[in-house]
């Protein structure tokens, strides 16, 4: 057997954990990052503690052991600059260059990237160099708006009037927050969804779409947060996405990377389309430059296609295999701390044993940002636990991710339990027929 190869992993999430599981059987997996999480220390050969956003020293990692291919997970390192880097010190990491992570990074120059090459979707918008212009803009707004900052935020930065806020209460925001730079676009009303592909050498391969749930309380209620769990369908649509709607939405992925490329930029990586269906059709409310968190739990369980036969390809140029997925459907729901995401409560004990399976054979347990100590686990601020259950529809699968939350005892945290009822995918099939003119079922 062929000595195997030694891949890089970089950051410690519950995407990450969900990544690690992907790769680990196939290469020599390192990882790379701040905090030591236990689903990814258990899969992994050896575990650095770099922070990914430590350029210098996750490069000092890949020459240290010889790293042969580097996978990066979060937004952050890719604003830094460790695909730059690495590929400077002659390593191929899958993500984009900085330059090219900008369709996520800088919400700024992606919008206008998205006008100047006819990307399809973009919803009217204006950029503001000043918080006060952008805030008295704003207040002045007849029309409904998103507000967004121009950096990363973690998913928490952005502001949409008549749903969380009034556009005056919007308009203060802008003027309070540290931010200087903002797009201020349309409101786009709708039903969202994720799509997500590998990207390389002009090659755009999608896997099934994704249902992420943003808002922090049942019934979408709440500030936003990373995302409280997600589904996805036994085959690449979803109940309320139709065969043309995911073929629109993939074809969105084709034209962004051909524009990238119309524009220098051999873009490389996952890309990401968060989009939303409108009365008006398909819009993109953002891209990201990575998997989506919880969106990778849901996709790289159920993928037949070992994901680094992709990354292989792309680091050697060939063209990208198709990716096969098993036909399962997924749910995923995230225990979080209390409070999460305005005033979590860290150093919750968790009663879970990382060395332990499930017994339920239908759900996994991810990691996300737990705090592993001699005496068990503890919460963070940040999300603690994903559980997905698998099945063979999505009701099924949601039964098996509730099985196996009260399995790992959650107790102490919070969890979305309406991801992925069927309730709650009723109600997102009937808002769907609502936004194209189709009669609803309910009186
Ligand atoms: P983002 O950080 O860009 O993912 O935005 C977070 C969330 O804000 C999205 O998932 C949407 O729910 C919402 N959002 C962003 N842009 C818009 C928009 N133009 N119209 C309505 N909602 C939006
Ligand atoms: N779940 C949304 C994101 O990863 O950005």
């Amino acid at each position: 057997m062929p000595e195997q190869e030694r891949v890089l992993l970089v950051g410690g999430g519950g995407r990450e954990h969900a990544i690690a599981a992907a790769l680990a059987d196939d290469c020599e997996l390192h990882a790379c990052s701040s905090n030591r999480n236990p689903g990814i220390t258990r899969l992994a050969s050896a575990f650095h503690a770099v922070a990914g956003t430590d350029v210098d020293g996750v490069v000092e990692v890949a020459e240290a052991v010889d790293i042969d291919l580097a996978v990066i997970g979060p937004e952050a390192p890719l604003a830094a600059g460790v695909v730059d880097a690495l590929a400077e010190a002659g390593v191929y990491a899958f993500g984009p260059p900085r330059a090219a992570a900008r369709i996520e990074t800088d919400k700024v120059w992606a919008r206008q990237f998205m006008r100047e090459h006819d990307v399809p979707g973009c919803p009217e918008f204006e950029t503001f160099a000043s918080s006060e212009a952008a805030a008295e803009h704003v207040a002045g707004l007849d029309h409904d708006v998103a507000v967004k900052p121009r950096g990363l935020t973690g998913g928490k930065g952005v502001r949409v009037t008549g749903d969380q806020l009034t556009r005056a209460e919007a308009a203060d925001y802008v003027r309070a927050s540290d931010h200087e730079e903002w797009v201020i676009e349309e409101r786009l009303v709708g039903e969202e969804f994720t799509v997500q592909a590998f990207v390389a050498g002009g090659d755009v391969v999608a896997t099934p779409a994704v249902q992420d749930h943003k808002r922090a309380y049942e019934r979408d209620e709440g500030p936003n947060t990373g995302g409280m769990g997600s589904y996805s369908d036994t085959g690449r649509e979803l109940p309320f996405v139709t065969a043309a709607d995911y073929e629109a939405a993939v074809g969105t992925l084709e034209a962004t990377v051909d524009a990238l490329a119309a524009a220098g930029h051999d873009y490389r990586g996952v890309l990401y389309g968060q989009f939303m269906l409108t009365g008006d059709g398909l819009c993109v409310v953002e891209f990201n430059a990575r998997f989506g968190d919880p969106e990778a739990t849901n996709t790289l369980p159920t993928l037949e296609t070992s994901p680094i036969d992709v990354l292989r390809a792309a680091r050697d140029g060939r063209p990208l295999p198709d990716v096969v997925a098993d036909g399962r459907a997924t749910v995923c729901k995230y225990a979080v701390p209390e409070g999460y995401p305005t005033a979590p409560e860290a150093g919750t004990r968790l009663d879970v044993d990382p060395d332990a399976g499930l017994s339920e054979a239908d759900a996994r347990p991810f990691f996300a940002s737990v705090d592993e100590r001699e005496d068990g686990l503890f919460t963070t601020t940040s999300r603690a636990l994903a559980v997905v259950g698998f099945g063979d529809s999505i009701a099924a699968a949601e039964a098996a991710a509730e099985r196996g939350l009260s399995e790992v005892g959650a107790a102490g945290l919070r969890v979305r339990h309406d991801v992925g009822t069927e309730a709650s995918v009723r109600e997102r099939v009937e808002h769907a027929r609502e936004l194209r003119g189709e009669p609803t079922e309910s009186p």
